[in-house]
C-alpha cells in the first residue's frame, strides 16, 4: 500500500520502519522538512516529504504529531485528498505533560472526534494505547497464544476495515472500538491504555471503561490554552 505518515516521531519512526519492513511505500513528513529525515529515509527507504506531500501521497495517511500542533496544521491540508483515503489518528491528549487545555476536548467530545474536526475529515483512531517501542518490538504471527490486541474506533467501516487488516500485518489483533464518538473508551486513563492485552482483554477493559475524565487527563487552572481556543 502507499502510506502517508504526518510525523516522524517515536510512533511515526516506528510506523515508517515496521511497513516499510512489510513492502509498503512510505512517504514521511516531519515539521522541520524534508532534509531533516534524511536519517531516516537511508534507514527504511521511507520517502520524505513536506506535511502536504505526505497528506496526498497515500491510499492511507497517518497523522501522528502531539495532539496541540494539530491544529497547526493547515486547515486545508487534506482538501487535496481523494475521499477514499483512509486517515488514521494516533493521537493522545496530555494536558498537564505537554498540549495545555483544549477546550473542546475537556468540554467532553472524543480526543479524535476534535482531531477529525480540526482536519475536516473522518478520521480512523488507532496505535493510541500501544507504547511505540511495543509496537516496534512485540508484533507476533496471527494465531500466537496472547497475541496483543489493539482497539480501532471510527464511523466507516471499509476504512475502518483497511486499518484493522493493517494492525494484523504489524503483527496485532485488531478489535473494532465501535464509533469515535464511542473511541473515550481507549483515550489515556481507561483499562486499555498501555496495557498490551489480548483480544478478549482489549474487549473487556472497553466494556469496562467510564466516560468520566480522571483528574489527572484533564487540564488544570494554570494550563496554559493551546492557542486554537477563544482567549
Ligand atoms: N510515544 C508513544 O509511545 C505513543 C504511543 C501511542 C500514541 N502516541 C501519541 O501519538 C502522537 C505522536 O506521538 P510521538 O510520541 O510519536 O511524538 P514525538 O516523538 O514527539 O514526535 C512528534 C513528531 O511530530 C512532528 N510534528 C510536530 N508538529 C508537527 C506539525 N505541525 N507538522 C508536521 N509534523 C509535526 C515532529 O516533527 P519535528 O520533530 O520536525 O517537530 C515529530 O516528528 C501523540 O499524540 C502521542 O500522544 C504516542
Amino acid at each position: 500500500m502507499k502510506i502517508g505518515i504526518i510525523g516522524a516521531g517515536q510512533i511515526g519512526g516506528t510506523l515508517a520502519r515496521r511497513l516499510t519492513a512489510l513492502g509498503h511505500q512510505v512517504s514521511v513528513a516531519n515539521s522541520r522538512g524534508p532534509e531533516t529525515l534524511a536519517g531516516l529515509a537511508a534507514e527504511t527507504g521511507a520517502k520524505p516529504v513536506s506535511v502536504a506531500d505526505a497528506a496526498r501521497s497515500g491510499e492511507l495517511v497517518i497523522v501522528t504529531i502531539p495532539e496541540k500542533n494539530i491544529a497547526k496544521l493547515p486547515r486545508d491540508v487534506f482538501a487535496g485528498t481523494p475521499d477514499n483515503v483512509v486517515i488514521v489518528d494516533t493521537g493522545n491528549y496530555y494536558p498537564r505533560q505537554r498540549d495545555g487545555r483544549i477546550d473542546a476536548i475537556e468540554a467532553g467530545i472524543t480526543e479524535s472526534r476534535w482531531v477529525a474536526q480540526q482536519l475536516n475529515r473522518p478520521v480512523i483512531k488507532a496505535f493510541n494505547n500501544i507504547y511505540a517501542r511495543h509496537l516496534m518490538e512485540l508484533g507476533r504471527p496471527n494465531g500466537t497464544p496472547g497475541r496483543i490486541a489493539l482497539p480501532v474506533a471510527g464511523g466507516d467501516g471499509a476504512a475502518k476495515a483497511v486499518v484493522l487488516q493493517l494492525v494484523d500485518e504489524l503483527g496485532f489483533d485488531g478489535v473494532d472500538a465501535g464509533g469515535l464518538d464511542e473511541s473515550w473508551r481507549q483515550q489515556p486513563g481507561t483499562p486499555v491504555y498501555a496495557k498490551d492485552f489480548d483480544a478478549g482483554g482489549v474487549r473487556r477493559a472497553l466494556s469496562e471503561a467510564s466516560k468520566e475524565r480522571k483528574p489527572e487527563w484533564r487540564a488544570t487552572s494554570n494550563s496554559p490554552r493551546s492557542f486554537e481556543n477563544p482567549a
